[in-house]
C-alpha cells in the first residue's frame, strides 16, 4: 500500500514534467505555429485598430520572431532571438485597447485553426504579463 502511495506522489510530481510541451503540441509543433502566425499577422494588418502600426514592419520578419516567441512560450525546442517587447515596443505609443484588440486577433487566428480552448488559454496567459512592456500610451 506504502508503495502504490510513493509511486502515485512520483507519477504527480512527473506530471507537469510530462506535460511541459503540451501547449506547444497543442498548437500544432512549429508548422502549426508558423500558419498560425501567418493568419494573425494577416488579421492585424486588416484591423483597422492595429493595422496603421504595422505599415512600416519589416513583416516576414516579425512573423519569424513571432513564431519564436509563441515556441518559447508554448514550452516547443525553441529560442526568441528578437528584441526584449520593451525596446521593440517603445516609442509605439500602443493602448490598452490596442493591447486587447491584438489578444481577439490572436483568439480569431487560433479558433480558425481549431485550437483547444484550454491551449488558447495558456497562450493568451502567457502574453498577458507582457501588456505592461507593449502598453505605453
Ligand atoms: C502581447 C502582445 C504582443 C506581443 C507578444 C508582441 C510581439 C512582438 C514581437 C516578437 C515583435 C518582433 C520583435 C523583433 O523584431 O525583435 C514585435 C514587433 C512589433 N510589434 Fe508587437 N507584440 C505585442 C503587442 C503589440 C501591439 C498591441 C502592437 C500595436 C498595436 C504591436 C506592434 C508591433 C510593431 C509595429 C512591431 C514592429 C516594430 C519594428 O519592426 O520596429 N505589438 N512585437
Amino acid at each position: 500500500m506504502k508503495r502504490i502511495a510513493m509511486l502515485c506522489l512520483l507519477l504527480a510530481l512527473a506530471a507537469p514534467a510530462l506535460a511541459g510541451d503540451e501547449v506547444y503540441r497543442g498548437l500544432g509543433q512549429k508548422q502549426g505555429i508558423a500558419q498560425l502566425v501567418e493568419t494573425f499577422v494577416t488579421l492585424l494588418q486588416t484591423d483597422r485598430r492595429v493595422g496603421h502600426s504595422f505599415d512600416e514592419a519589416d513583416i516576414p520578419h516579425l512573423k519569424e520572431k513571432l513564431s519564436e516567441q509563441f515556441c518559447v512560450l508554448a514550452g516547443g525546442p525553441c529560442e526568441y532571438t528578437g528584441k526584449t517587447m520593451a525596446t521593440i515596443h517603445d516609442g509605439l505609443d500602443i493602448t490598452t485597447a490596442q493591447f486587447y484588440a491584438l489578444v481577439e486577433d490572436l483568439q480569431i487566428a487560433m479558433e480558425r485553426q481549431d485550437i483547444a480552448f484550454r491551449i488558447q488559454n495558456k497562450l493568451l496567459a502567457g502574453l498577458a504579463p507582457m501588456q505592461r512592456d507593449v502598453v505605453t500610451r
